[in-house]
């Protein structure tokens, strides 16, 4: 949630920081600002909206030229999303600028102590009392990194900072605790920022900062301390994908690329995992496999599409280690006081890495004892690296808020974890594994077919774009597909959607089923768990008899189902419990053509952001 932007070095800091803010407007789109060190002073511009009104205000009224500034894209925690709430936020001389992602938890208590000084404090904010707070600071002992050093010791809560002060121009300064902030090295400049996309432009060479560090960019280095001013401990990473991963590429939208992309993303999380006689080499996987074989339950916490990740992995785990799996919400689980000891491996799911109820409860996982698995996309994030082992999905940037590629990746790499605890706890034959590997390494080509075949969905989501409200349904590993379906309609189109476990519809849900409701229901293959296929069968038979409009996503060959779908979608055969990978896409396609037939905006939907740094 929100993005940040520092840059010190030789280009125009405006363009550098424009360009970063335009790279990160998925992690909130509120109000953006900027600001740059220029003639000995500072110069500023901010505005409500998106960052197009900061550009139009940036086109009406330039700027002066400088080299060292920053930026802000704002996903609103306090105060309205308005001009005087928009960062950057001054002091009361206007020489310090200060921007924000996060929540600083004692600011009431800091702006009352500022006010008791004098300090007039010009936004509802929380982070308008760190720039007060630099200031006097800085004034006294007249250095921006020992002055952000002294400030983030008197803050609660979670942030990232950046500043820049125009009497120490040269300089920018960057903090975190719990929020992300990552730091890109080029040749005589320096950039900070929340996410690398903001400087691949420039620099892949990059440096993950710990927890509670501060770090000072000049032209000719970085310096990283602690907060007590220690030298801080950081690692430096390459970044393995380049700018034009993160531009759209010729597509209307993030969200179509990143739909599109799902073959090759699917394909390289399986890449190098897999040795020439079929045994899974998870190196990632640093849990000693003793400790794998001694763990007697499988925990995953993970939040939204995340989460429904999880709730397949659950189908897949204890099918195949026999092993118990419980999911749970991250932002539930350590409020529960759950049971966990060292025999517990918890696996933490997060495309961002930086999801603040998945960060608390791996901590608390780990607190307990617990060994901590993380399947993250983002190399340099928080959740990773608080973990004990990490695998990464190879998904590559995902941008568009609303998570696909992320979610197909995260799908493969919990049947990677579900297979490898299957052959290390040895409940799994090595031609068993071998069998599901090779149907793993077949779903590419199958969402190449699927995704050539969405015309028709699109077609038909055009037709419902009026519709109030559109229910999903779905049994065993569908239930969660459904789900899926559901969360993708509800957060793009903003409309009614409800997914269900099928089997639930006669206790309740039945009753909503009115004439003409558009209900999508995902068909188990009808090869391997008969039982399923057929007790959805009549389940569609149900709904339909009450006058609902079927949307019917079955299997090619599934004859059974041809007499009760108004609308048939098929998708290649694939065994019942990697189903979700081929069943979500449709979903996907459904959500984003429905979404955009009601005019909005799909990269970035509604009081979302990508990135949910806050609890
Ligand atoms: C929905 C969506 C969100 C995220 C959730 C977790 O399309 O993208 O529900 O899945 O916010 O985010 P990560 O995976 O970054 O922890």
């Amino acid at each position: 949630m929100c993005g940040i932007v520092g840059y010190v070095g030789f280009r125009p800091a405006l363009d550098v920081v424009v360009a970063g803010l335009k790279r990160l407007e998925y992690r909130g789109y509120d109000s953006a600002g900027v600001a740059v060190l220029a003639d000995g002073g500072l110069a500023t511009a901010k505005r409500a909206g998106k960052l197009v009104n900061l550009d139009k205000a940036l086109a009406e009224a330039p700027l002066p030229g400088g080299t060292v500034g920053l930026g802000h894209t704002r996903w609103a925690t306090h105060g309205a999303p308005n001009d005087a709430n928009a960062h950057p936020h001054l002091d009361n001389a206007g020489r310090v600028a200060v921007v924000h992602n996060g929540i600083i938890e004692n600011f009431a208590a800091l702006r009352a102590e500022l006010a008791g000084r004098g300090h007039a404090l010009a936004s509802e904010t929380d982070t308008e009392v760190v720039s007060h707070l630099l200031a006097e600071a800085f004034s006294a002992c007249g250095d921006l990194a020992e002055a952000m050093r002294q400030v983030c010791r008197r803050l609660d809560g979670a942030f990232t900072l950046v500043a820049v002060h125009a009497d120490e121009p040269g300089v920018v300064v960057g903090a975190r605790r719990n929020s992300p902030l990552v730091v890109g090295v080029g040749d005589g400049e320096a950039f900070l920022a929340s996410d690398v996309a903001a400087f691949i432009d420039h620099t892949r060479e990059a440096v993950e900062l710990g927890q509670d560090q501060v770090v000072e960019a000049r032209r000719d280095g970085v310096t990283v301390t602690t907060f007590d001013g220690a030298p801080g401990e950081v690692r430096n990473f390459h970044v393995d994908w380049d700018a034009s991963a993160a531009e759209k590429g010729g597509y209307a939208s993030f969200m179509l690329k990143e739909i599109a992309e799902q073959p090759k993303a699917v394909a390289d999380t399986l890449l190098g995992r897999i040795d020439e006689a079929g045994t899974l080499v998870l190196d990632e996987v640093r849990i000693p496999a003793e400790t794998l074989r001694e763990a007697e339950k499988v925990v995953i916490v993970a939040c939204g599409t995340a989460f429904h990740a999880a709730l397949i992995a659950k189908y897949a785990i204890e099918h195949w280690t026999r092993m118990p799996c419980e999911v749970e919400l991250a932002s539930e689980f350590r409020y529960r006081d759950p049971i966990l000891d060292q025999r517990t491996l918890v696996v933490a799911i997060s495309q961002s890495g930086e999801t603040m109820d998945t960060l608390m409860a791996l901590r608390h996982a780990r607190e307990q004892g617990a060994r901590v698995l993380a399947i993250c996309n983002t190399n340099g994030s928080t959740i990773p690296r608080e973990s004990d082992a990490v695998l990464y999905t190879h998904a590559g940037p995902e941008v568009a808020v609303a998570s696909t590629k992320a979610f197909l990746t995260q799908l493969v790499a919990c049947y990677l974890v579900a297979l490898y605890l299957g052959q290390v706890r040895g409940t799994k034959w090595g031609d068993e594994i071998r069998d599901v590997v090779r149907e793993l390494s077949g779903v590419p080509a199958r969402l190449e077919r699927v995704l050539e075949t969405m015309e028709p969905v699109r077609e038909l989501a055009r037709t419902l774009a009026d519709k109030r409200t559109v229910l999903f349904l779905g049994r065993h590993v569908g239930y969660p597909v459904a789900l899926e379906g559901a969360l993708k309609l509800k957060e793009l189109a903003y409309m009614h959607a409800e997914g269900f476990a099928a089997g639930e519809l006669k206790h309740g849900p039945i009753a909503l089923v009115e004439r003409d409701l558009p209900v999508v229901v995902v068909v188990p293959s009808p090869r391997g768990r008969s039982v399923l296929h057929g007790k959805i069968v009549s389940n569609i038979q149900e709904i339909r008899a009450r006058g609902a409009r079927t949307v019917v996503i079955a299997e090619e060959g599934d004859e059974s189902v041809v007499p009760y779908a108004d609308h048939l979608v098929r998708i290649p055969a694939t065994p019942t419990l990697l189903q979700p990978l081929v069943a979500t896409v449709p979903l996907q396609v459904f959500a984003c053509e429905l979404a955009t037939a009601r005019g909005n905006e799909v990269d970035q939907p509604r009081n979302l952001a990508k990135s949910v740094t806050v609890e």
